[in-house]
This record gives C-alpha cells, structure tokens and sequence, in this order.
C-alpha cells in the first residue's frame, strides 16, 4: 500500500519544515525589550538550527543614537542573557551578528522611511535583488498608526519585485472602537494577508498541541461536547507582578493584557469545530465562529459573573513583596486590575450550559496555565456504600507550562479488602516522551510569518470580536470606580472569585 504519512502535516509534527525564501526583517522599536529578550534569541536559535533563509538580514530601526557596532554588542550581551544557545565558543556568532544592520531614525518622519527603503534597496541590490520584507511592529502601539501610514506612503507596503508583509504586536487595540480604527488604518496600506497580528501563546508547542490532541486522535472528539462534559477551567497564574512595567501595566490591566488574546485564544482552540483542513483560513474560520457563538455579557451579567482583584502585599517563596498600588508609577488610587474570574457560555449546540471559568492573575502562588476539563459524574453511583464522600470527577488536564503535557484523572480502586476508591492519573510528558523542552513561541511564529502561514497569527475579525465580548466589562468597571478586591500576594485571588464557582457547588482547580 502507498505510505501516504509524509503528505500530511499533522502527521509529521504538525506541519512540513520548509525553508523561507531570502528576506529581510525589519525591527522597528528594536532597542526594546521584546527584540533583545525575544527576537533576537529566537533568531539566532533558527540560524544555529540552519532555519534561516540565505541572504537573511536584520534592520534594527529604532530612534536612539546608536551604530551598527554598538547595536551588535547589545544583542550579543542580551544574547549571553537570553539564548538558550552556548554565546562564548560559538562560532556562528559574528557571523549572525553581521547580518544586523541598525538604522536610526524617526518613525513619525516620511523622509526616515524613505532613507529606509534606500538602505534596504542596497542591501537587496547587492544580493539577488529579490525584495521580500517582514516589517515588525515591536514599537508601543501609539505608534503603529504613523508607522503603518509612512510605510504606505514610502510605498514600503507593496508587494514588489517580492513579498512584504507585516508583524504586529499586542496589544491590537485597547477596546473595540480602538480595534475597528487600527484594523481600518492597517487594512487601508496592506491587505489582510499581508497582515501578522502576533499572539506569542499560539507559537507554543502545547498550545498548538491542543489541535493535535482533538483532531490527530479519534478516542477524544465524541467526549468533547456538553454531553460529557461538566465545566472546564482555563486557568493563566503567574507568580511574576508587573516586573517594571508599571506604567504599561496601569494602562492595560491583565483583561486586555491576557484575556482578549492569550485566554480567548486558548478558549476558541478548545472549542472550536473541526476545520476541514489545517490552513490558515479554515482554522481562523472556526475559531471566530467560537467568539461568535460566546453569550454577550449584559451589566446585570458581568455584576454576578465578572470578578476582577488588585495584590496587595504578602509574601511569595519566603520574600515579602509589596502590593500593586505599591508598584512604581501606580497612582494610590488605581483600580487596574491584576486579577479577572469570569464565567462564560457558548451558545452551540456542543456547548450549550457548559460554563467556561476563566482566571488570570499575576503575584499567585505560582507560573501555570492550563485547560482543564471536568467530566460528568457516572449516571449511577453504585459504589456509594464504600466510600467515603462524593467520587472525584474525571479531569483531564492539558498544561500548558511549565509542566507541559496531558493528563488524565480517574478513580481507581485502592489495594486491599476495604474497597476505597481513590483518584490517580495517567501522565504524558513532553519532556520524558520527545527528550527536549519546547523552542521559544517566538521561533515558530518568526519562521511561519517568513514562510507566509498564517495560521498561528490573528485574523482582523476574530480580534474584533474578542474584543466585542469584552468591551462591555471595561465599560462596566469604568462605570463602576468602586475598590477593587484585594487578593494577598500568594493567594489564589480574591475570596470573590472563590464565591464564584462555590455558588454552583464547584471549585476552582487546586494547583
Ligand atoms: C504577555 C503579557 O503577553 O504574556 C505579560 O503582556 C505576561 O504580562 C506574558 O507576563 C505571559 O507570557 P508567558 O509566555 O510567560 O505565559
């Protein structure tokens, strides 16, 4: 029989490795954060992997005074920081290093971008000529707006003579009204398939993961609907506050920092019908119909539903820690929250009544996120007379960090002439089964958006709508400037969320 295994993807690891054609990337904000901690590592990591096209190169773009030179050493000090990869005796180093190029300017200027397109004319000239460009967006976002403006103007938008296509990082709006006019002013200078919009969540393994699981297996899919299971629980905890980032942090608050994008992503993934092939038009098509699908939140709603909470000081692995409204740049009065429970529906005909919890939080006790999955109890208890209680549910868990994989969570008869009935698990572990840990989310999305897949990118109108579904909490609470509920560092959040699942005999996980 013809083996046909290689020409599916999923069955292959999820997708085949194919090599991007010659490109340049082009880092705007690159003496930030994100591309010393991030892009940079994630790069130099596909070039030590031999992932990277031939005649690759990188234009750092940022305002400060800086030479090529001294660029260079920044990203090799961040990379000594960061990268996963041995720094002192590798000898690809300088050689990845050369493919840096900084370039000064300012973003607000037409003529910076036009000086760009020279330099970068140059640089394409003296290879094959072939002007395939990745602009990314790693700047704040008051800023995308006159960027994306000058690139059309600079007629660095156009696909000519080659590709060019665009990264955006989140935050993609900070409320719907916001979301419509970026995707308006985006839409106007690219077309939507030139357009990346970046959520890290969906370039981890696990996450992608959650589609093999569901759709590579047949044992799952007939479970996964309201007629097995009771609720599930997604869960995003960190033990990390605001690390610095006070003033971006008071700003956004971690509805819009995790929920709108990380959570919901995970969420649509989880309950998404199955597309009918693994590309990128297919997958986002479900997924929205997922958002689509989710109960608007009316007031009276989010009043019984909805629970947000701020830290206050405490103390987490022994070190006492002070609260946010202790935090540099956070005003005394602050009700940004750093804490959101919520419950929430899908109204299809496979999750009707199924509640959906939701939790994130930052300064809890520890670094998890995770879907977990409670079942039904059995339609007859006939053990009832030997144990002692109510039988655990069946959970499944699938974790996505840092213990990445699967597990499964089931009553099981304890040794011994007594009967008791007890709960144990059955383990999948990414690290014991494949040997390795996880690349950095960061590497794959890179990859993809060179290649021209994006799947694992965000569509206008599913960011819009996951932004329809919540505006209405941030109008709420802008309605609402009463005090926020305090949790302790440490704690499991605020005692309202606690009420939340209580009221419905439920609890939350413990983790
Ligand atoms: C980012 C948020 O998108 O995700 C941060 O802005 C958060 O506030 C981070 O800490 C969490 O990412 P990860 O990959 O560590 O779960």
């Amino acid at each position: 029989m013809e083996d046909k295994s290689n020409e599916n993807p999923l069955r292959q690891g999820m997708r085949l490795i194919r090599t991007p054609q010659p490109c340049t990337l082009i880092i705007f904000g690159a003496t930030g954060d994100l591309t010393r901690r991030k892009l940079i590592p994630s790069l130099f990591s596909l070039y030590n992997q031999s992932l990277l096209p031939q005649n690759f190169n990188i234009i750092a773009f940022a305002r400060r005074p800086k030479t090529t030179e001294e660029f260079r050493r920044d990203m090799a000090d961040g990379l000594k920081e960061f990268s996963e990869f041995q720094i002192d005796k590798n000898p690809g180093l300088d050689r990845f290093l050369s493919l840096i190029h900084y370039h000064r300017g300012d973003f607000t200027q037409i003529e910076t971008h036009e000086k760009l397109k020279k330099f970068l004319q140059k640089l394409e000239d003296k290879k094959d000529g072939q002007r395939n460009r990745l602009h990314y967006l790693a700047t704040p976002p008051s800023q995308y707006d006159s960027i994306i403006k000058n690139l059309g103007t600079a007629q660095l938008a156009r696909n000519e003579n080659g590709w060019t296509r665009i990264i955006i990082e989140k935050p993609f709006g900070r409320d719907l009204q916001s979301a419509l006019e970026l995707n308006k002013i985006t839409g106007d200078v690219f077309t939507e398939d030139q357009i990346y919009r970046i959520d890290h969540y969906l370039g981890k393994e696990t996450v992608q993961n959650i589609l093999v699981f569901r759709f590579a297996n047949g044992i799952f899919e007939p479970i996964w609907n309201r007629r097995y299971i009771d609720h599930v629980q997604i869960t995003v905890a960190e033990n990390i506050g605001v690390e610095g980032r006070g003033r971006f942090f008071e700003e956004t608050g971690i509805l819009r920092d995790i929920v709108q994008n990380h959570m919901l992503q995970l969420l649509s993934l989880f309950a998404m019908e199955p597309p009918s092939a693994f590309d990128a038009n297919a997958v986002r098509d479900e997924k929205v119909k997922v958002l689509k699908a989710i109960s608007p939140l009316s007031r009276q709603y989010i009043k019984n539903n909805v629970v947000r909470g701020q830290y206050a000081a405490g103390s987490l692995m022994a070190k006492s820690l002070s609260g946010y409204l202790q935090e540099e740049g956070i005003p005394d009065n602050s009700i940004t929250e750093t804490y959101v429970a919520m419950k929430l529906f899908i109204d299809n005909w496979r999750w009707a009544s199924v509640p959906f919890y939701l939790r994130a939080g930052k300064r809890l006790p520890k670094r998890v996120t995770e879907i977990a999955i409670y079942f039904k109890d059995a339609p007859l208890q006939i053990f009832g007379d030997v144990t002692e209680g109510e039988i655990p549910a069946n959970v499944l868990t699938l974790k996505i960090q840092p213990d990445e994989g699967i597990s499964l969570k089931f009553d099981s008869k304890v040794p011994g002439p007594g009967g008791n009935i007890r709960p144990v698990n059955m383990d999948f572990r990414y690290g014991t089964s494949f040997g390795e840990s996880p690349p950095d989310a960061y590497e794959r999305l890179l990859l993809d958006a060179m290649i021209g897949d994006s799947t694992l990118f965000t569509r206008s109108d599913e960011n819009e709508k996951a932004w329809e579904l919540l505006t209405p909490i941030l109008h709420y609470w802008q309605n609402n400037k009463n005090r926020v509920p305090q949790y302790n560092i440490g704690s499991w959040g605020p005692k309202e969320a606690d009420d939340l699942l209580n009221k419905e005999n439920r609890a939350w996980r413990r983790l």
